[in-house]
């Protein structure tokens, strides 16, 4: 019998594609474990009106870990029109299976690591003193709250009166908003809760003290947005006072570090914010390293619930092409994201040496790494395919 049992959620579109050859890649590095597969995604949804079936979120409460490509999604009008006729007009409503899986297991620590390959292509490249051109080494982590602030979903237009009086009580609302007819108002709340927001700080510094990070930077705005990025703020002094006395804790405010991103990428370490922020930062930094077709992620939840995925979605014009073009390294290194999770040190480290060797050696590329842009003629000039890049991954372990 397998030493472990992952959970696999191909989903759709690439994700099903970059899937199988992780799981390739897993194999052949020696990871001892069965996949057991779970529905997912935009088929269950147009035969079932669930894009997140009970069986599956059960197959993940029994199995705990899951290796999770992408879905697609579309706007409500879309998807109604989509769903099997069976089931239309019964009142079916789409939402997000991610979004779902992530309420339901409260999966809200995301984790998203940019570190740059020697030898990409695609690495971010500034100008030095003189005429020099440098190329920074990027090793950031990013740590996302994932449930909580604007994403929450507590928002209205024209909000109902009780919500409308509650917020008249606030005096910056009467003085700036008092007078604007309340059907032309829309609210988004952004809301952070002690709780969550400790628990997302104490992940970030535990990362830190575990990998020999030295700095942990919040990266919110707490001088404008004072009571939940000052909330944010406060507790990291706390557990920095009180619990990493090593580590040095820095604040950033998210808009300067938009600029700082390209000027000194380098002097950043782990990074925390809150779910938009953090969202916005991971997404700068990953664009420094490569973007969609290396930025890996994984969310954990606090009952041992962990879900590793690839940052990009199904690039559904990419999903029938015969020769399948995506880059499949942004899920390889998620599932090395599982292996270090799962204390498999030995072929964690095989499988990133051995993506390290391939970007090096530069001999083999998928398009994205070529600046192409995705047709599937590209494996003619010289891109190679998403197996293909996976062969030669797989030729490098050892
Ligand atoms: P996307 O990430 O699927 O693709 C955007 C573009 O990025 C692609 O057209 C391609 O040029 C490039 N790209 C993505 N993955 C790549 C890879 N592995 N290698 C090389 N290039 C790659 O985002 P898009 O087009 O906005 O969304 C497509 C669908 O995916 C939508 O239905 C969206 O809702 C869903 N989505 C799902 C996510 C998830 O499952 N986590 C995340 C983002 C979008
Ligand atoms: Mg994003």
């Amino acid at each position: 019998m397998a030493k472990r049992t992952i959970v696999a959620l191909p989903g759709d579109g690439i994700g099903a594609i970059v899937l199988e050859q992780a799981v390739r890649v897993l194999t052949a590095a020696g990871f001892d474990a069965e996949y057991v597969y779970g529905d997912i995604g935009w088929e269950f949804w147009r035969k079932e009106g669930d894009p997140l079936p009970e069986r599956t979120l059960k197959l993940l409460e029994k199995h705990k870990t899951a290796l999770f490509g992408a879905i697609t999604s579309k706007p409500n009008e879309e998807a109604k029109a989509e769903l099997d006729p069976s089931l239309q007009g019964k009142g079916y409503v789409y939402s997000s299976p991610i979004v779902g899986l992530r309420q339901y297991f409260n999966l809200d620590i995301c984790v998203r690591p940019c570190k740059s390959y020697k030898g990409n292509p695609l690495n971010f490249i500034r100008r030095g003193r003189g005429n020099t051109i440098e190329e920074p080494q990027i090793d950031v982590v990013i740590f996302r709250q994932n449930t909580e602030c604007l994403y929450s979903g507590v928002e209205w237009t024209n909000p109902p009166e009780n919500v409308y009086q509650a917020l008249l009580s606030h005096p910056k609302f009467r003085e700036n908003f008092g007078k604007v007819p309340v059907s032309e108002l829309s609210v988004s709340t952004r809301i952070f809760t002690r709780k969550a927001t400790n628990r997302i700080l104490q992940a970030a510094f535990e990362y830190a003290k575990k990998y020999g990070y030295k700095t942990v930077t919040v990266c919110e705005k707490p001088n404008v947005v004072r009571e939940t990025s000052g909330l944010m703020w406060k507790l990291a002094k706390e557990i920095q006072k009180n619990s990493f006395p090593d580590i040095k804790l820095l604040n950033t405010n998210i808009d300067a570090q938009m600029m700082w991103l390209t000027k000194n990428p380098e002097d950043y370490g782990v990074l925390v914010a809150g779910n938009m922020f953090g969202d916005i930062a991971s997404d700068g930094f990953a664009g420094l390293i490569g973007g969609l077709g290396f930025a890996c992620s994984a969310q954990f939840s606090s009952d041992g619930i962990a879900v590793f995925e690839p940052t990009h979605g199904s690039a559904p014009k990419y999903a029938d092409f015969r020769v399948s073009i995506v880059n499949p390294i942004a899920m390889i290194e998620s599932a090395c994201m599982m292996l270090d999770y799962l204390g498999e040190k030995k072929i964690y480290n095989s499988i990133r040496k051995a993506v390290a060797d391939v970007i090096l050696e530069g001999r083999v590329r998928t398009y994205d790494m070529m600046k192409m842009s995705g047709k599937p003629e590209v494996i003619d000039n010289g891109a190679a395919s998403t197996v293909q890049m996976t062969d030669a991954i797989i030729a490098k372990l050892r």
